[in-house]
């Protein structure tokens, strides 16, 4: 197992769209899962995707319970989704505070589907089928952005909410 290196917004395998998985129960994924583990946990992030750590593959990781970047957030399964299809179930959307690991000390206000329905595959090939709301909704469609591409900054409608966590959350 080891921490690997978080990129960075500006990193240009972060814009890339990632490549599907197609083999599942391999050595090589459960290793880079290992490692994606020890990585989020070792940030403290509620979620890390795999270009994140240099694989441009469609593999996420999420999953909170009494995180300390998000005190008073439900918890979220720990979970591995391959492949993922996200469906809206409501056009409703919510504002609320983003971080990312590839974006340190920064916040910013990100509007994101209040439900959704989400379906993949863990590690071993076995099918997920879930719906989800706020907070776990939230951190899904965070991390299935980054296999698109996209990181939060460009989602922000209002650039005058996105800044320095240390200077928007004074103690
Ligand atoms: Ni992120």
């Amino acid at each position: 197992m080891a921490i690997r290196k978080l990129l960075r917004m500006g990193n240009p395998i972060l814009l890339k769209k990632a490549e599907k998985v197609e083999k599942f129960d391999t050595p090589e994924i459960h290793e880079l899962i290992k490692d994606m583990i020890e990585t989020m946990k070792d940030a403290e992030g509620a979620g890390l995707a795999a270009p994140q750590v240099g694989e441009s593959i469609q593999l996420v990781i999420f999953g909170v319970d009494k995180n300390e970047r998000y005190p008073e957030a439900e918890e979220v399964p720990f979970t591995v989704l391959i492949n993922p299809v996200i469906t809206p179930l409501t056009q409703d959307k919510e504002d609320d505070w983003e971080g990312c690991l590839s974006v340190p000390g920064m916040r910013g206000v990100v509007p994101r589907y209040k439900q959704i329905n989400y379906k993949g595959f863990d590690q071993y090939g076995n099918e997920i089928d879930r719906d989800a709301v706020g907070f776990h909704a939230r951190v899904v469609q965070h991390e299935c952005d980054h296999l698109l591409g996209i990181l939060y900054p460009t989602r922000i409608e209002n650039m005058k909410l996105f800044g320095y966590h240390d200077e928007i959350f004074v103690e």
